[in-house]
């Protein structure tokens, strides 16, 4: 795992548009794992940026998202198609139909989870997976107690990331759905570079667990220790409960410019 603490969101929207850009350098019919949330904003901004100026394209890209809201109108605008779509992919230029995301508002929920795994594993699965983290150390929507083998199934939400999510509800908890589909850790684990942002110290402590914790279904993201190729944004806040911090900075300082991201 390598982990990087940088500046701020400038910065970690610069590494990480690195990776996306040099990926797609080498693979231009890559597939992309795309978060919400608004830890990827930076990346996503950046994203768009190149794009813009003709640094990179999305042309011959698919993507697929990580996690939907069950049960919210087609029309809602935190539905997280919808949300996805306004940040990142209406800002670049993704083919129609290129970006895939769980549907939420399936008749039959189990059939749309298995249906949604097929189709990753037909596009020849994800080769770059972006990631926030929630505070309970979630990731996608894996809560605490989410089995460390999950594949993509519906989850009931927790109190607590209901309330963090509110925010973008009217801070009406009781209006943030009870349920959502995700993408399982499994499912995850099988992107070849996972690379996950986290900012602001209220995710410090999930970011001391993913890290340096024991692997452990209370912290879900502590799954990633066992994958061969994860990065890890950090600003400093986020960072300020790692016991190794000094040793991440240095390995990154002292990083030999032929390694790559
Ligand atoms: C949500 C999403 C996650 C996201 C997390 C953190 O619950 N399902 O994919 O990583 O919250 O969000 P944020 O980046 O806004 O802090």
């Amino acid at each position: 795992m390598e982990v990087i603490v940088l500046e701020g969101a400038a910065d970690i929207g610069r590494i990480g548009a690195d990776a996306v850009g040099a990926l797609l350098a080498r693979k231009p019919a890559a597939v992309l794992g795309l978060a919400t949330g608004s830890s990827p904003l930076a990346i996503y901004d950046e994203l768009a940026t190149r794009c813009d100026a003709g640094l990179i394209s999305f042309r011959e890209a698919r993507g697929f998202t990580l996690d939907e809201y069950v049960g919210l109108a087609a029309d809602h605008p935190e539905r997280y198609r919808t949300v996805i779509d306004q940040v990142f992919v209406s800002r670049v230029d993704f083919a129609p139909g290129a970006v895939q995301g769980p549907d939420g508002l399936a008749g039959d929920i189990p059939a749309a989870c298995t249906a949604y795994e097929h189709a990753i594993h037909e596009a020849g699965g994800v080769d770059l997976q972006i990631l926030g983290i929630g505070t309970d150390g979630h990731v996608a929507f894996n809560e605490p107690g989410s089995s460390l083998a999950s594949r993509t199934r519906v989850k009931t939400l927790t109190r607590q990331t209901r309330i963090d999510n509110a925010r973008f509800f009217g801070d009406d908890v009781e209006s943030v759905p009870t349920h959502c589909l995700t993408q399982g850790l499994a499912t995850i684990m099988e992107a070849r570079h996972l690379v996950l942002v986290a900012m602001g110290r209220s995710k410090a402590e999930a970011v001391h667990q993913l890290v340096e914790g024991p692997v452990s279904a209370l912290w879900p993201a502590t799954i990633l220790q066992h994958h061969p190729h994860v990065t890890v944004l950090l600003d400093d806040a986020a960072a300020r409960r790692l016991q190794l911090i000094d040793y991440y900075r240095e390995t990154y300082r002292s990083k030999p410019t032929w390694q790559g991201i």
